[in-house]
């Protein structure tokens, strides 16, 4: 590889970071990433980052907040240790939902968040299943956007029932659910969803035929649960073979969640290690590490700058 390169981690969800550095045969830098005793966050980079290019490996899942500075602290001291290059592996990007406004005062957080990360030096992010795609454009440095559609396509093996349909739970997700279905050979069902609060949707629409049909459900992120769990119960009251896999890049799985997920019909559910995840004892759960693709993305970006093929 090119570059002499060092790797970095917050608290995030540092088994990630030192998988890609597994697979890259390195180990992670020396770095300490504590509280004050008010919270703040206190970090120090123990070894010498200057003229390296230096890789933090930090998503952003909760505590968000507290995640998004510890990136940010931690970028700080790279650029005054005169790193020649910081990139910011964000595998889980927060606040993308923000990407619009929905009233007249509202904010569009995703555009901050792109603004933090640049004004601290971060020249270049890698991150994975962006919420939309346009989120790139917030952003003046680079964004290597890569999916784990065709890792997670991978683990879900034989798994899946050959007629299998893949259904994408809204308007969103239509792209996704479309590389699934390429990848899988499977057609495509899309849900109509509308969202009532934070926590709750309803389905509306199908567009597709379920009945007697076994489904694959995708998304981007499972939060609270609640729109995969309507998912559910919609394609079961259409119909549906009561034989169902859920598929997610990003498992926040916040607290009810899994209870949302316990449906007899839900065969596993899928979601890859963007963030880390804690849930232990839940036999329906499979975890698939996107580390390979990651530090695969990574070697190309070092050899000659490209990313080549973002899967
Ligand atoms: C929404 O647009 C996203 O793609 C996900 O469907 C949503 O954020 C999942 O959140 P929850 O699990 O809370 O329904």
């Amino acid at each position: 590889m090119g570059h002499e390169f060092t790797i970095f981690a917050g608290t995030a969800n540092p088994a990630l970071a030192a998988a890609i550095a597994c697979e890259l045969g390195v180990d992670v830098g020396a770095c300490t990433v504590d509280r004050f005793p008010d919270g703040e966050v206190a970090v120090e980079i123990r070894e010498p980052v200057r003229r390296k290019e230096v890789f933090l490996v930090q998503p952003m899942a909760p505590p968000v907040n507290d995640n998004l500075v510890e990136l940010l602290a931690l970028a700080d001291a790279c650029r005054r240790a005169a790193a020649a290059c910081i990139t910011a592996i964000v595998p889980y990007l927060a606040y993308t939902r923000s990407d619009k406004r929905h009233g007249r005062r509202e904010p569009i957080t995703a555009r901050v968040i792109a603004d933090l990360l640049q004004a601290v030096g971060i020249a270049r992010v890698f991150t994975m299943d962006l919420h939309t795609p346009q989120i790139e454009g917030f952003f003046y440095v680079p964004v290597d956007s890569l999916t784990a559609v065709p890792t997670v396509c991978r683990a879900l093996g034989d798994l899946l029932p050959p007629d299998v349909a893949v259904v994408s739970p809204d308007s969103g997700r239509v792209g996704m659910a479309t590389h699934y279905a390429q990848c899988l050979g499977a057609p495509v069902i899309v849900l109509h969803k509308r969202r009532e609060s934070a926590s709750d949707t309803k389905v509306t629409h199908i567009v597709g035929d379920v009945s007697g049909r076994p489904c694959l459900i995708v998304d981007d992120m499972i939060s609270t649960g609640g729109t995969m769990a309507e998912s559910i119960a919609a394609l079961l009251t259409a119909g549906a073979r009561p034989e169902i896999i859920v598929a997610a890049t990003h498992g926040l799985l916040l607290v009810g969640a899994r209870a949302k997920l316990q449906h007899p019909a839900v065969r596993a559910v899928f979601v890859t290690d963007t963030v880390s995840v804690t849930e232990r004892d839940w036999p329906q759960l499979r975890v698939v590490s996107i580390a390979p693709a990651l530090a695969s993305a990574l070697t190309r970006f070092l050899a000659d700058g490209a990313t080549g093929e973002l899967c």
